[in-house]
């Protein structure tokens, strides 16, 4: 057979495939289920929550733990030692900043875990700066601090010109984005009991648990400000980023880049990518619990609105692509819409967004909340770091 038929012979193959593999999914929203979500401030057993400290004592722990026992698995904090070893420092981007790698040790009953942490922080600000870090599982050419291999993924340099550190980590450092070998790093060493429960910790947990560790640098690095502090991370990432910012309070911004199912997208929607999609993909992301849920959605005690609701008071970001159907954009704005209303209520911080979605390409920046949806496909792109550090600015008072 020569070339011509054989590439139509691979193409109707590929797309039978990929029409396989989407076929039951809807993205019409007229077929969007009607569909009732539980209400951040009511607790489990019925009590409306009004003050503060009943959000912050009763409501959002409660929140917390139904998000691990059903989604991400129960976090895990212990361990015995935790060091910091700067392996090189040396001056980059022709002087502008200086190029850092940190291994962190963390050690629990005489096993190890490494996590290196690649940073470039500007030299030509008041110091402490800033900080963004990147929660990347993209690979090694995501994440070069010899800035040779360049990605809009990670554009390093427009973050220092902006005057912020520039940190990033790989998370096959943690757990391998991989089914069969997921639970090598983290998990086996030093949390292999996670492994055996019903409600364990998986890989998203596994990254986010990463992500904290990074913060316990930042908390003792002097040329960084931990105050001014930003978790980001795409889509899968961007599921890791919202519960890494939703749990641990040290960091200011939250940011979530085409989270998602299982991330900003509310999973009642059904629309796009759905939990049993999801859980029969990749079901090493989330704990076995969250199984229950396939096609069960009304079932969750929770919905992804609630882990924004969470993040409050600090502030959170969420952003879309107009061209990333499966992630449901709607659903990803909605979850900000419905989630921020505990920031006006408990907090007295009011967030004026529209039900009605913004139009694409225009950011919507609140003092506390951040949206855009932008043109184009599934990606992190330099439009969305632009979008992400101009709203940075402004809660920093930068401007
Ligand atoms: C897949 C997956 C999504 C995920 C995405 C990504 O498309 O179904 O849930 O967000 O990969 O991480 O890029």
């Amino acid at each position: 057979m020569d070339l011509i038929p054989w590439t139509i012979l691979l193409l109707c193959l590929f797309s039978a495939q990929l029409a396989h593999a989407q076929e039951n999914t809807n993205y019409d929203e007229s077929n969007v289920p009607n569909y009732t979500l539980p209400d951040p401030l009511q607790t489990v057993e019925g009590t409306a929550v009004e003050s503060i400290s009943e959000w912050k004592f009763q409501r959002r722990p409660e929140i917390l733990h139904l998000f691990s026992e059903n989604v991400y698995g129960n976090m895990q904090h212990h361990f015995d030692t935790i060091s910091f070893t700067e392996i090189s420092e040396e001056s980059a981007l022709n002087g502008a900043a200086t190029a850092r790698q940190v291994e962190i040790a963390i050690s629990r009953d005489g096993q190890k875990l490494n996590l290196v942490l690649n940073l470039l922080i500007p030299n030509n600000v008041s110091s402490p700066a800033p900080v963004t870090l990147l929660i990347n599982h993209r690979g090694p050419d995501n994440m070069d601090i010899s800035r040779e291999i360049k990605k809009e993924f990670w554009p390093a340099e427009y973050i220092v010109d902006r005057g912020y550190v520039a940190a990033v980590f790989d998370v096959e450092d943690l757990a391998d984005d991989n089914k069969e070998t997921y639970t090598e790093d983290l998990l086996e060493q030093l949390y292999p009991e996670e492994l055996d429960k019903p409600d364990g910790m998986r890989t998203i947990s596994a990254w986010a648990w990463g992500a904290m560790r990074a913060m316990d640098y930042f908390e003792r690095a002097p040329d960084i400000d931990e105050n001014r502090s930003i978790v980001i991370g795409h889509s899968r990432g961007g599921k890791t980023a919202l519960w890494t910012g939703a749990q641990d309070q040290r960091w200011a911004i939250t940011i979530s880049n085409e989270s998602g199912a299982g991330g900003a997208a509310l999973s009642r929607r059904r629309f796009g990518e759905t939990v049993q999609q999801i859980n029969s993909s990749f079901p090493y992301w989330f704990t076995p619990n969250f199984e229950k849920y396939n096609n069960n959605e009304s079932a969750l005690p929770v919905d992804q609105h609630m882990l924004i609701a969470c993040i409050a008071p600090r502030a959170v970001y969420v952003a879309s692509a107009a061209e990333d159907q499966w992630a449901d954009p709607r659903g990803e704005y909605l979850s900000l819409y419905h989630g921020a209303t505990v920031f006006d209520e408990i907090f007295g911080i009011p967030i004026p967004l529209d039900e009605e979605m913004p139009e694409v390409n225009s950011p919507v920046h609140t003092s506390h909340v951040g949206y855009h949806i932008r043109e184009g496909e599934h990606d992190l792109t330099r439009y969305d770091w632009e979008q992400f550090l101009n709203f940075a600015d402004q809660y920093f008072g930068l401007e």
